[in-house]
């Protein structure tokens, strides 16, 4: 097969219906529909509905992709799809409707992890990906720390969240704050007005004993708590709470340990670059942060575009792509999902 493989790639793990096509390492056509609006109203994602807003997408949004990318069904040399980890319902609309593509095209089928899909859609954006990379994936669902020798088939895990994904902590604490779902954006939006060190939030797991047992890991629980318990007392005191300032020294203990790990791992492994995916890499501050820090540490800074970092559809068949170009065996048609498959594992 061409070492410039077409792949169309399906992600449905949370609540965004995302299909993509790449073709070798050229994305074609990004096309998602997102369910985040049924949500909102909730405070979070509700599984059922979002398998159900999954399916009534599929089709529609698969048509679309193609539309838009000008390819044909059966010029596709494979097929990928998510696979796991992500929300069990979900991800079966995902991998029932890129089984069924697969079977009545006869195309190869590729079940991939999403975590590596995250890592893998830089190489659209980028170019291909130094090996090793460093990988620090934040959303609302995930905060891993990976060493990545090679996207298709060697991920190492060196530390993730203990408790709250970083995007989970930011968006409870905009919700503590009065803001709507999901809540990152607006805390980032928030903050520019706000003075960062106007409150000393706690720095979870990063002195002591927690750096020796918890190095890589992260906690943002903790700090979640504090931001809360922080505006109950103005509250209760009857007195305003300086949203903007909350939200600035929340945000930059958020992205503080972030980058402050990310580049200690840099170090440590001996990698100079660093990628940040998930929705949290759309955040103004890690951006400005993690560039200046890695400027200083003499790392290369990698970030795709916003409309890549969040879960997608590009991301997946570039990372299938990735998976044909290096004459890597498809999935069995039988392949399952996999709610909490593990990060280590890149294809099912
Ligand atoms: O990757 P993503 O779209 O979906 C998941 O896999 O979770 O990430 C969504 C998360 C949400 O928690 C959202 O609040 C957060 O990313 N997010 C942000 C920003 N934009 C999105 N967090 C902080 N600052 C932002 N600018
Ligand atoms: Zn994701």
């Amino acid at each position: 097969m061409s070492d410039e493989p077409l792949v169309l790639g399906i992600e449905t793990s949370c609540d965004e219906t995302g299909v993509g096509i790449v073709r070798g390492q050229t994305l074609l056509v990004d096309t998602v529909a997102s369910s985040v609006e049924e949500h909102a109203r909730f405070g979070g994602v509700v599984p059922e509905v979002a398998s159900r807003a999954h399916l009534e997408a599929m089709v529609p949004t698969i048509e679309r992709a193609c539309r838009e990318a000008g390819v044909q069904l059966r010029d596709l040399d494979a097929i990928s799809v998510t696979s796991g980890p992500g929300l069990a319902g979900a991800l079966l609309v995902g991998v029932a409707s890129a089984k069924a593509l697969a079977l009545a095209l006869g195309k190869p089928i590729y079940g991939v992890n999403h975590l590596a899909s995250h890592v893998a859609v830089d190489i659209v954006e980028h170019g291909p990906l130094p090996e090793p990379t460093m990988a620090m994936l934040v959303s609302g669902g995930h905060s891993s720390l990976l060493l990545v020798p090679d996207v298709t088939n060697d991920v190492r895990s060196l530390g993730s969240t203990m408790d709250d994904a970083a995007g989970e902590a930011f968006d409870k604490v905009a919700r503590v704050l009065g803001l709507p779902f999901p809540g990152g954006p607006h805390v980032d939006r928030a903050a520019r007005e706000g003075n960062r060190i106007a409150i000393d939030f706690p720095r979870g797991l990063t002195t002591g004993r927690d750096m020796e047992r918890h190095r890589f890991d992260f906690s943002f629980s903790g700090l979640k708590t504090a931001v809360a318990r922080w505006v109950e007392t103005r509250q209760r005191a009857g007195e305003a709470v300086p949203v903007a300032d909350v939200a600035a020294s929340f945000q930059e203990a958020v992205v503080d340990v972030l980058t402050r790990k990310a580049l200690l791992a840099c170090k440590e492994h001996d990698v100079d670059h660093l990628l940040i995916g998930g929705g949290v890499a759309a955040n103004s501050r890690l951006r400005a942060l993690a560039e200046e820090r890695c400027a200083k540490a003499g790392v290369t800074l990698r970030v795709p575009r916003p409309g890549l970092c969040t879960d997608n559809g590009a991301m997946v068949a570039a990372l299938g792509a990735q998976m044909v170009a290096k004459g890597r065996e498809p999935s069995d048609l039988g392949l399952p999902t996999d709610s909490s498959m593990p990060v280590t594992l890149v294809q099912a």
